[in-house]
């Protein structure tokens, strides 16, 4: 019987309990599912591509048929190269799918071999995105039971380190305020004192 191998790319910046929902239901319908992290995204990634492989290494390690790898370039040109005949992508709300069916439809042109598979996520999911998980933690909100305990421990390790680098940056920055703002006030004594406007 033929098997069949499937790839879900993603950027995981970082992974959300909503991309190891699709990773259970990936890991159901295909006989191999490799999770693909893209490496060379065109926006700064908050997580680098080996740190994001490790979470999901740890997210997946009870899955016998789920493995994770990285990947630059076209994501046509990586599937084929792992023997990939399926890609898998999420459907979180109808929003989604415009985007989603434009890329597939790409990636048809380029690749005609290659199926990609929309699934459902859970509805509990249906809000939730890398990119809002990255900005609410970096404003102290709540993110547990958004990501696995594990990317909650990195996310905060991160922001606490990039809360003290900048804190660093700013103390020289304060200090050269604080001059600045010093050497009026002895200037003040000089200047004759305004009427007071009430
Ligand atoms: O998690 P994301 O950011 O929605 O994933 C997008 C991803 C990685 C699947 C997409 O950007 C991609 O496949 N990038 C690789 C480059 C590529 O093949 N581009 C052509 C897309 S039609």
């Amino acid at each position: 019987m033929k098997r069949v191998k499937a790839i879900y790319p993603g950027s995981f910046d970082p992974p959300t309990n909503g991309h190891l929902d699709l990773i259970a239901r990936g890991s159901k319908i295909f006989d191999e599912l490799v999770v693909a992290v893209l490496g060379n995204p065109e926006k700064q990634p908050l997580f680098s591509v080996a740190d994001r492989r490790k979470m999901l290494e740890a997210m997946t390690a009870d899955f016998d048929n789920v493995t994770v790898d990285t990947f630059d370039g076209l994501m046509v040109d990586y599937a084929m190269r792992v023997g990939a005949s399926a890609v898998l992508r999420g459907i979180r709300a109808i929003s989604d799918y415009e985007y989603e069916l434009q890329m597939a439809l790409m990636n048809r042109k380029l690749q005609p071999g290659l199926e990609t598979v929309f699934m459902m996520l859970a509805e509990k999911y249906s809000y939730l995105s890398s990119r809002l998980v990255r900005e609410i933690a970096q404003l102290g909100g709540a993110i547990d039971c958004l990501v696995p305990p594990l990317v909650a421990q990195k996310l905060r390790e991160k922001i606490d380190v990039a809360h003290k680098f900048s804190a660093e940056a700013e103390r020289p920055a304060e200090a050269a305020t604080a001059q600045r703002v010093k050497a009026p006030t002895i200037k003040a004594s000089i200047v004759k004192p305004r009427k007071r406007k009430s």
